[in-house]
Formats: structure tokens, sequence, C-alpha cells
């Protein structure tokens, strides 16, 4: 018999911080490359890479985050931890952050594009160039760093792995988020592309898209709406899994996908997200325009 009263239990709480998802060591020798890994999910994915033996080079548009990084993950195994000032829409800026690497602690192996630009904004409100940021962050910029990871293993004759970070609505659109879903669906594809491309070379791509991570770096639009729901006790009980996830989960599927465990993995993405973009309800909610969900006046032109 079960208890109708009990809460139900959702998806069981992860191991604690701390823990491993490969043997020790699995990345010792290797170079992990991570961008926008002074902050959040990339600073949370590095942290994973660097438990387990890597070598750590993060790139971020603001020194004393990525150095304040740099402490922080330097005390997780004594790794080396090289940080570079890099916009990534900038190819020359991404070049010498790739030359830096190599002269530091050596070539990438690994290549983890974690730099991304987002705000909510109704459609018919983004200015040119506020697409042009968002795009030219997201998806140009995951491009110029992979063009330069690609390009320098293809000379040498060395295998690489790359993840991209996506997004689900790369899939679904995302209303609210034009800017941002044309650029996480054109990450996607490149994913797909370029999986086939460089697998004779021996180079994996993959994507991973992570679902709600709350983190103390997301940009302030973005958490003061997580905050409200969050104090109205809602966040876990929007979520399948009944919780939220913890940024460590994130870190452990990026160590998997880029590991020699999952060398026949490539052109895929994973989704971590507690099945929350497969969300559908019986019977839809009644629509409320975007406009309306963000609180904005009716627009003028
Ligand atoms: C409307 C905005 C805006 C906002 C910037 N702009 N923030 N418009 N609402 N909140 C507009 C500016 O007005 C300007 O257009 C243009 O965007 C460029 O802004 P700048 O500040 O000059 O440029 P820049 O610093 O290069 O880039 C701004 C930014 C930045 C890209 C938006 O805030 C940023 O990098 N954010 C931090 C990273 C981030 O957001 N990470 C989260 C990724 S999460 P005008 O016309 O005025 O010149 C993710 C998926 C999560 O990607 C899914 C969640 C649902």
């Amino acid at each position: 018999m079960t208890d109708d009263t009990a809460p139900l239990p959702g998806l069981p709480a992860p191991p604690p911080p701390g823990a491993r998802a490969l043997p020790p060591g699995t990345y010792a020798g290797t170079v992990v490359l991570v961008t926008g890994g002074g902050s959040g999910l990339g600073k949370a994915m590095a942290a994973e890479f660097t438990r387990l033996g890597a070598d750590l080079v993060i790139l971020g548009r603001t020194e004393e985050r990525l150095k304040a990084a740099r402490e922080e993950l330097a005390e997780l195994s004594g790794g080396r931890v090289v940080v570079a000032v890099c916009d990534v829409r900038e190819p020359e800026q991404v070049g010498a952050a790739f030359d830096l690497a190599e002269r530091e602690v050596g070539l990438p192996g690994v290549l983890v594009n974690s730099a991304a630009a987002n705000f909510p904004s109704p459609a018919e409100d983004l200015s040119p160039n506020a697409w042009r940021a968002v795009v030219d962050i997201t998806l140009t910029g995951t491009w110029f760093t992979t063009r330069e990871f690609g390009r320098r293993h293809l000379a040498a004759g060395t295998p690489g792995s790359v993840i991209n970070v996506g997004a689900s609505y790369a899939w679904t659109g995302g209303p609210g988020y034009a800017h941002s879903a044309a650029a996480k669906a054109g990450v996607r594809n490149l994913v797909e592309t370029l999986a086939v491309e460089w697998g004779p070379y021996g180079i994996q791509v993959n994507g991973l898209v992570p679902g709600l991570f709350p983190h103390p770096d997301m940009p302030e639009a973005i958490r003061s709406g997580l905050e409200d729901a969050a104090a109205r006790g809602e966040l876990d009980a929007r979520q399948p899994a009944l919780r939220v996830g913890e940024p460590r989960e994130l870190g452990w599927a990026a160590t998997f996908l880029a590991s020699p465990y999952a060398r026949f993995i490539s052109g895929h993405t994973l989704v971590v997200d507690g099945a929350n973009w497969q969300r559908r309800t019986v019977v839809a909610a009644p629509v409320t325009p975007v406009r309306e969900q963000l609180g904005r006046e009716p627009f003028h032109g």
C-alpha cells in the first residue's frame, strides 16, 4: 500500500560535492580549455575536470573574475590553472589564448565551449546590436574557438574532444529568448557537422545541454525570476525531477563525454535536465504573451 499523503520523492539527490564520476587521474596529462570558465557552469565543469587531474586553461572577459576562479580551482587538485582574458568574438584574441595555452601548459586536448550571452526580451524589442551581441558570443564565438582547436589538432595530427554547451530551446524555440535560441540551434548544428568532418582526424564533437542549475553567477535578469519562484517554494516543484540540478552533475557529464570511456560518442547532444525539456501538460495552460510574462509595456515601435 502506498501512502497517498507522503510527498513524492522525485529523482534522488546526487553524490556529495568532491565525488568523482571517473577513476582518479583520468585527465592527468590532459589540458582542458573552458571558455567562460571563470564563473557559473563553466567554472563548475572546470572543477570536475581538474579533480580528475586536468590542467586547466580558463577564458573569460574579466581578469579579476578569472583570477578569483584560478585560486578556487587550483585548490581542488594542485593541477595548473592558466587564465586568459579573451572575448571569444575576436578571433585574434582566441588565437592568442591558444598560443598562451601552448606556451604554458600545452595544446588543450579538450575544449569546452561554455561562454554564452543571454537576457530575456520580447523579440520585437531586440535592437540589432543586442541580437549581434548574443549571436556573436554564443554562436560565432563558439565557432572561433572550435576552429582554432580543430586547425591546431589537424596540423599536429593529434586527437581531441570538443563539448559545446547548448540549450534545449535549440530544438523547441525559446519564446522570450529569440536571439539565444537561434544561436544555440546553430551551436547544436555545428556539433553534428563537425563530428562528421573531423571524426577521421580523431576529433570528437559533442553537445551538452544543462537544465536548471541555479548558481550565483547567473545574470540578474534570469536569477531574479528564479529567486521569486524559489521564495514561493515553487522552483523544485516545476521540475519533473522535483528538484533542480547541482552544478557538479553537469560537470560529471562533461568529464564523461570528453573521456576515454566515451570515444565512440560523437555528434551527440546530451541533455542533463531531469527530463524538464520533454515536459508537456495533458491540458495546455492559457497562453500569456511574452511581453506580459516579462512585465513589459505594450509595444509602440
Ligand atoms: C535588453 C540588452 C540587455 C538586456 C544588453 N542588451 N543587455 N538589451 N535587455 N538585459 C543590449 C544592449 O542594450 C546593447 O544594445 C547590446 O545588447 C549589447 O550590449 P553591451 O552591454 O554593449 O554588450 P556586451 O557586453 O558585449 O554584451 C552584453 C551581454 C552580456 C551579451 C548581454 O550581458 C553578457 O555577456 N551576459 C553575461 C553572460 C550570460 O548572459 N550568460 C548566461 C548564458 S545562459 P544597444 O542597441 O543598446 O547598443 C544561456 C542559456 C540559458 O545562454 C537558458 C535560460 C532560459
